[in-house]
């Protein structure tokens, strides 16, 4: 790999992975039947980052909103999450990958929590792929989150209102730590962020496709890195300025 292609790789992409539901319907089967689908699209988007040598990859895997969908529904993707917690994590764990749930856990019983709890600590000293895995999630919890932190650092005496600023802020939203996202991937055939990562998209660069969650491939990943590597990311200044400093 030349150091042009290292340059237009991503380091850090996020996936809503929709369309599970539409694939099952496709088969004439349960929704859930897509979910456990979607289940080996995960392992093989993992797979593909290990090899193509992405370092973060962010999976929206339940919002704070799918609460809203049929009880059943519900219960079985919690169940799913446990099962893919008890199965996959000794292999992600031997493949290097740090794996992190980003989102608010505590609405989750308590031995769901404390198996996602687990497999963080256990994967805590991983450096090959950082895997986070969105649940219970909003972009806008996420903001909100930040701004108490600031706030209560403020009644703590601690802070200033006037030194809170983009920088400060950002500090405390979710995935701080890791590289700014580069590539938002949404499958399904749906044009929205539907309150994923809203501050953390700010400059990424999106990329839509049909493609069922289920049916997402090495393939897919490469042809999304291949459209964001012909993309020129000018952050405001004009192409010409771009072209110059390259
Ligand atoms: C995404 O697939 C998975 C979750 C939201 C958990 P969907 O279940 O939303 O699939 P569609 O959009 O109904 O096809
Ligand atoms: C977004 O998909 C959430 C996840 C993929 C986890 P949805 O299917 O819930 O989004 P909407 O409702 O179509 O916007
Ligand atoms: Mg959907």
């Amino acid at each position: 790999m030349t150091s042009a292609d290292i340059a237009r790789l991503p380091r850090h992409i996020a996936i809503v992975m929709d369309g599970n539901g539409r694939w099952a319907k496709l088969r004439h089967r349960p929704r859930t039947f897509g979910h456990n689908a979607g289940r080996k699209a995960v392992r093989a988007v993992v797979e593909s980052c290990l090899r193509e040598g992405v370092k973060v990859l962010t999976l929206f895997a339940f919002s704070s909103e799918n609460w809203r969908r049929p009880e059943d529904e519900v219960s079985a993707l919690m169940e799913l999450f446990l099962r893919a917690l008890d199965k996959e994590v000794d292999e992600l764990h031997g493949n290097g990958v740090r794996i992190r749930f980003v989102g608010d856990l505590n609405a989750f019983d308590a031995g769901l929590r404390q198996r996602m709890l687990a497999a963080m600590a256990r994967t805590a000293g991983n450096d090959a792929l950082h895997l986070n895995v969105a649940v219970n999630y909003g972009g806008r919890w996420d903001i909100v989150q930040a701004a108490r932190k600031a706030a209560e650092a403020v009644a703590r005496g601690e802070l200033r209102a006037e030194e809170i600023d983009e920088q400060l802020l950002g500090h405390w939203m979710c995935l701080s730590d890791l590289p700014p996202l580069d590539l938002f991937i949404r499958t399904g055939g749906e044009c929205r962020v539907s309150n994923f990562l809203l501050w953390q998209l700010a400059y990424a660069e999106l990329h839509f496709t049909d493609t069922l969650w289920p049916d997402f491939d090495h393939a897919c990943l490469k042809s999304a890195i291949e459209d964001y590597a012909r993309r020129e990311r000018r952050y405001g200044r004009t192409g010409e300025q771009v072209a110059q400093k390259a």
